[in-house]
């Protein structure tokens, strides 16, 4: 399976993945394309260093967010990507990507889904007083951080948890669950129905 990521920072979800793909927890795919909405990124920097195909396009350079999908989904053509993974992408895909790879384009959020959408996840869980929060692969769809769930871990919130402590925590789930997934994927296990998503182990 040939694997795109959309990517705007840090980019340890990626390299998680990336991780999986060299280990072979994800067997039969490949990173094709890595692309950043922000120069200088993380992430981009430890594609480029590996010989991946990364590559800044950068939203000012179009007139509109639909404008700058299109060019996202030429660039993912090109490349024969099969499933596109946002991975810490920090822009709303528009309809232009989503409806041509709607059921191949899976988003990574850092909480409990449908709880606290949107930014700030963790700071919202925080504050609102949870006793689990955790993380969530989901189809994209056209709402913010509202397609069908894939597959979610929990941790516990501590009382002592700040933001940073509660986002560490969730991240080492985030690193297990997106590989999980996307070797689910590849092997055609994951079957979408409606808002409900089927895991035939
Ligand atoms: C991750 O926690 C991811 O779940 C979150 O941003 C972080 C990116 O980290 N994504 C969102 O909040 C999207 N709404 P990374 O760049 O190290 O993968």
């Amino acid at each position: 399976m040939n694997i795109a990521v959309l990517l705007s920072g840090r980019g340890s979800n990626f390299m998680a993945i990336h991780r999986a793909v060299s280990d072979g927890e994800i067997r039969d795919s490949k990173i094709v394309s890595v692309i950043s909405s922000r120069p200088g990124a993380k992430g981009l920097e430890y594609a480029i260093e590996r010989g991946l195909n990364g590559k800044f396009l950068s939203p000012k350079d179009y007139a509109s967010p639909a404008q700058y999908d299109t060019a996202i989904a030429g660039e993912l053509e090109a490349n024969g990507a099969e499933v596109v993974c946002l991975a810490g992408y920090m822009r709303i895909a528009t309809e232009v990507l989503v409806d041509r790879y709607y059921g191949r384009i899976m988003n990574i959020h850092p909480s409990l889904l449908p709880a606290f959408q949107g930014l700030d996840a963790q700071k919202q869980a925080l504050e609102y007083g949870v006793k689990l929060s955790g993380c969530t692969v989901h189809f994209v769809d056209n709402g913010v951080d509202t397609g069908p769930i894939i597959a979610q871990r929990g941790v516990d919130v501590y009382d002592n948890d700040t933001v940073k402590s509660l986002s560490e925590r969730i991240l080492e789930q985030e690193h297990l669950l997106y590989p999980y997934v996307l070797s689910l994927f590849e092997q055609g296990k994951i079957k979408v129905e409606g808002r409900r998503v089927y895991i035939n182990q």
